[in-house]
């Protein structure tokens, strides 16, 4: 990331990961009114902004609705958000359980279930967990996560995670998730910051920056002024590489079946299947 000149006001740039300091984001921030909330892109505040500016977002749809699609049984939707996979998986008439940690993400998420027809919403459940440890009720044919979503797992996290969610499929059920990668041709590496209409129409400012040593990718989104306070919306994701996802997927006793990396500028993400063995 590229430093920025100046140093902001402290108390509201503190609020960002310490990673940041010196960049443009923290600059911005730190210029910002005294009542500005800075927040977790999933907390209470933050979920409202992030579900406005992906709601148009059909990033990963097609693939993962294809490996589905080859699957058959209940659908477990793991760090299902705000519906932005859920509502295309649902479109499969299967029964699907969206399982997410944040109330905030799930209540969008029944919000939404509430404009679909009633034979669609019908076949989805809402459960608040942390899918780490979650327990399914019946065993799934198939698992998505995406959105490359393992990657707000510590390593830690993300193998118990697996090993749940190996125990959450029958027997020759499939896990398809998906893995973000910095692409290893990105020539130009430095802090982004560019504008992103929500589906509301507001327009948010977005610095994209890349972790020093490459580990990982921070995302700061701040609302335009206007009414009441504003709101920045911070998240880190670390890249887990394809390979050390796959050991640990077969370590929790998956057999990878195929890798496919979708196509991207600055970052790409790779659709891993995993089978569940016997
Ligand atoms: C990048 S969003 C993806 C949401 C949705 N799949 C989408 O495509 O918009 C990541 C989601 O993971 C959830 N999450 C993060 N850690 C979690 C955990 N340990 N257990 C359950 N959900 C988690 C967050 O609350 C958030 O809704």
């Amino acid at each position: 990331m590229s430093p920025a000149a100046s140093t902001p006001a402290p108390a509201l740039s503190a609020a960002l990961p310490a990673e940041l300091a010196g960049s443009a984001a923290t600059q911005a921030v730190g210029a910002l009114p005294a009542d500005t909330v800075v927040c977790d892109m999933y907390d209470p505040e933050g979920a409202s902004v992030y579900h406005d500016f992906t709601l148009g977002d059909a990033s990963e749809v097609r693939d993962i609705l294809r490996e589905v699609r080859a699957t058959d049984g209940p659908v477990l939707e793991l760090a299902a958000g705000a519906g932005r996979l859920t509502v295309p998986l649902l479109s499969l008439r299967r029964d699907v359980t969206a399982v997410d940690l944040s109330p905030a993400m799930l209540a969008l998420l029944r919000e939404r279930l509430t404009a679909l027809p009633g034979a669609l919403a019908g076949r989805c459940a809402t459960v608040q967990a942390d899918i780490t440890g979650y327990v399914a009720p019946e065993p799934a044919g198939a698992a998505v996560l995406g959105t490359t979503s393992v990657s707000l797992l510590t390593d830690a996290q993300r193998r118990a995670m697996l090993r749940r969610t190996h125990g959450n499929l029958r027997p020759g059920g499939a896990f398809v998730l998906t893995t973000a990668q910095i692409s290893e041709d990105a020539a130009d590496l430095s802090e982004r910051v560019f504008d992103v209409p929500g589906a509301s129409g507001t327009v948010y400012r977005v610095h994209d920056l890349v972790a020093q040593d490459r580990g990982g990718r921070y995302t700061v989104v701040i609302t335009p002024g206007g009414e009441g306070p504003r709101t920045v919306c911070h998240s880190f994701i670390r890249v887990v590489p394809p390979g050390e996802l796959t050991a640990d997927l077969t370590a929790a006793g998956f057999r990878v079946e195929s890798t496919i990396t979708l196509p991207g500028e600055r970052y790409t993400s790779v659709l891993v299947r995993a089978v569940r063995e016997e």
